[in-house]
C-alpha cells in the first residue's frame, strides 16, 4: 500500500511540473487512484480569462473519465507550500463527491510526505447524487 501511495504522489508532483499556471504562478497537480489500479493525472490550466481556469483535481477527474475510469479510491494532490499541507478547493471536492464519498485524500507537500484525510471529511454533509434520486 506505500508503495502505491508514494507513487500516486510521485505521478502527481510530475503532473504538478506540467501546470499552465502564467497567471497566477501557482503550480498544482493531482493524481487519482481507479480501483482497477490505473493512476491518473491532472495538473492546473489556467486562461487568459481566469474564470474558465480548470484546477488538477478536475483535470484528473476528467481525463479519468474519458478513459473510462469511474470508480476511484484515492486522490493526491501537491502544490508548491513546503510548510503545510494544502486541500482541494471546494468546487474540486464537490466534483469528487460525484463519483462517491470513499476517498482517500493524500495532501502531499513537495518533498514527497503526505497527510492522509478523506473526501468525508473534507466535505460532509455533502449533497450527492443519491440526493436526486430520493424524492
Ligand atoms: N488550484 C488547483 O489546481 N486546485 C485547487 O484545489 C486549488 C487551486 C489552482 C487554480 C489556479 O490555477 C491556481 O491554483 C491558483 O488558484
Amino acid at each position: 500500500m506505500t508503495d502505491q501511495v508514494n507513487e500516486l504522489i510521485s505521478k502527481c508532483l510530475q503532473a504538478r511540473d506540467m501546470a499552465y499556471c502564467p497567471y497566477s504562478r501557482f503550480p498544482v497537480g493531482a493524481a487519482v487512484l481507479t480501483t482497477d489500479g490505473a493512476i491518473i493525472t491532472g495538473c492546473n490550466v489556467e486562461n487568459a480569462s481566469y474564470g474558465l481556469t480548470v484546477c488538477a483535481e478536475r483535470t484528473a477527474i476528467q481525463r479519468a473519465v474519458v478513459e473510462g475510469h469511474r470508480q476511484f479510491t484515492a486522490i493526491a494532490v501537491a502544490c508548491e507550500i513546503k510548510d503545510r499541507f494544502v486541500g482541494p478547493c471546494g468546487a474540486c471536492r464537490q466534483v469528487l463527491m460525484e463519483f462517491g464519498p470513499n476517498w482517500t485524500v493524500y495532501l502531499s507537500k513537495p518533498d514527497g510526505s503526505y497527510k492522509e484525510t478523506s473526501l468525508s471529511e473534507l466535505l460532509p454533509q455533502a449533497f450527492t447524487p443519491g440526493h436526486l434520486t430520493e424524492n
